[in-house]
């Protein structure tokens, strides 16, 4: 039986979140510049969301750039604005041919300006997509968000009444988008690092050592059976 017909259709993770992580270590084994993993991290980028989109999965978001991320190198951090531009400029095609909607969560105004604008072009480009949605995480930091949220209410006027944890997301970024099933996480590490923190409160982790340049389908295919076979309790006996 091929792999992609192990996975249960009617048990499927709504939304699946990654941290695309191992770009550079990838680079360095290879002996070339870490700009080179993120080159072919953008491959796996494509090919991902496409398997995502043709498996049924209705959200994907991906980490790409961490709040945190802005501490690399100017030359690192440039080449990585580069390619985001030339990506979105590039792959807005292929979003419209698979009926995908892009959407972008993170401290966005802090991204330059020409990346901004082409974010923004694509995700009005995109916006009646139906088959699935495609949730860039951007200068994001899940602390950020969550205090973000936290100013956003205090400069209401009327926010006297008690909140509920269903008004308080509708006050993320996220607040569209149902939370993660599973995140998964390549490169070996083990943590989160500042992603979607309110989100993941109840979501099933997934770690794979595999560096995120040679993540494949067979890669995302894997980590559904295996979250297909856990026992989701949530606090129940
Ligand atoms: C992930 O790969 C991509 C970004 C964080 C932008 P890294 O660049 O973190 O690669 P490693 O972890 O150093 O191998
Ligand atoms: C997390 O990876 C952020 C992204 C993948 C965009 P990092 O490589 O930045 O995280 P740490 O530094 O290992 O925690
Ligand atoms: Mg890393």
């Amino acid at each position: 039986m091929a792999l992609i017909e192990q996975i249960e259709k009617e048990n499927l993770p709504k939304h699946i979140a990654i941290t695309m992580d191992g770009n550079g270590r990838w680079a360095e084994k290879k002996g070339k510049f870490r700009v080179f993993g993120h080159q072919n991290g953008v491959k796996a980028v494509r090919g991902t969301v496409e398997t995502a989109a043709e498996i049924g999965i209705k959200y994907l978001t991906l980490y790409a750039f961490s709040t945190e991320n802005w501490n690399r190198s100017e030359r690192e951090v440039n080449a990585l604005m580069s390619l985001l531009i030339s990506t979105i400029n590039k792959e807005t095609k292929t979003l419209m041919k698979n009926d995908i909607r892009l959407l972008a969560i993170g401290n966005l105004q802090q991204l330059p300006k020409k990346c901004l604008k082409e974010l923004e072009e694509a995700i009005e480009k995109t916006k009646n997509n139906k088959r699935m949605t495609l949730i860039l995480a951007l200068s994001y930091s899940g602390r950020w968000e969550i205090v973000n949220a936290v100013n956003k209410i205090l400069k209401e006027k009327n926010s006297k009444k008690e909140l509920t944890e269903e008004t308080f997301q509708q006050y993320l970024n996220t607040k569209s988008v149902p939370d993660p099933e599973l995140l998964i996480r390549t490169s070996g590490e083990k943590r989160i690092s500042n992603f979607l923190l309110w989100q993941i409160a109840y979501c099933e982790l997934y770690f794979t050592d595999t560096l995120w340049p040679d993540f494949r389908k067979e890669d995302l295919i894997n980590a559904i059976i295996d979250y297909q076979k856990r026992e989701r309790r949530f606090g129940k006996s």
